[in-house]
């Protein structure tokens, strides 16, 4: 397989990052969850000043800060905050209600483009996200954008909740999932959108396998053009 870059967006509770990773172990290449890094970086300035807004120095804490990823062949990915790994850490609610703050901040979304960039190297990737395929790679080989109901999305991280044990309230969810989209595409920089040239998939009425099954065979016929 020739090296290949392949930007999948979408918002909240789309699918796009257990798809991805999914995608990523069926082709033997490396999957990179952009949200993990905008949620590490929120948990690590939370840390330093307990409560964060917008006008959090994040342009002077961010230099020098050290964050890795790793993807394993077992299809998890762990996230990693100056060699704390923070993976569980960085899905707390905490972590969830504060990111608007880091993630509309010019100076941290220039700080995570060049390390996401840097991480792609010359890798074969498939990298999720909102602005992968408009900001992070607008050459990417293949841009997919993903998207389903509001009902389907809170419903499916309803069940992702109650899978994990927790007790979680459905129409709650479903208010966090439309504030998170309003979030997502209102900000000045690294907005969520739908760009021209990405192939857009409606999940609502597929299954995860079938979304799999989608993306690979883009992949595959996007590779052998
Ligand atoms: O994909 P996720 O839910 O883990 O993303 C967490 C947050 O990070 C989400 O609120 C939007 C933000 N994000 C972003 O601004 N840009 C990206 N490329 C990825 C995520």
């Amino acid at each position: 397989m020739k090296k290949i870059t392949v930007a999948v967006d979408g918002p909240a509770g789309s699918g796009k990052s257990s798809v991805s990773r999914q995608v990523a172990a069926r082709l033997g290449i490396t999957y990179i969850d952009s949200g993990a890094i905008y949620r590490a970086i929120t948990w690590f300035f939370l840390e330093k000043y307990g409560d964060i807004d917008s006008e959090t120095p994040f342009d002077k804490g961010i230099k020098g800060l050290d964050i890795r990823q790793e993807y394993y062949s077992d299809r998890t990915t762990k996230t990693f905050v100056n060699g704390l790994d923070v993976s569980k850490l960085i899905r707390s609610e905490e972590v969830v209600k504060s990111i608007q703050w880091v993630s509309s901040d010019k100076a941290v979304r220039d700080f995570v483009t060049t390390l996401l960039r840097e991480w792609a190297g010359e890798k074969s990737i498939i990298m999720d996200g909102r602005d992968i395929g408009s900001v992070v790679f607008p050459n990417a080989d293949l841009k997919i954008y993903l998207d389903a109901s509001v009902e389907t999305r809170a419903k499916r991280r309803y069940d992702e909740y109650v899978g994990t044990g927790k007790n979680v309230d459905l129409k709650a969810i479903k208010k966090q999932i439309i504030q998170r989209d309003s979030q997502d595409t209102a900000r000045e920089f690294g907005a969520l959108k739908r760009c021209e040239d990405a192939v857009f998939v409606d999940t609502s009425d597929m299954t995860q396998d079938q979304v799999v099954n989608k993306l690979t065979e883009l992949i595959e016929n996007q590779d052998s053009a």
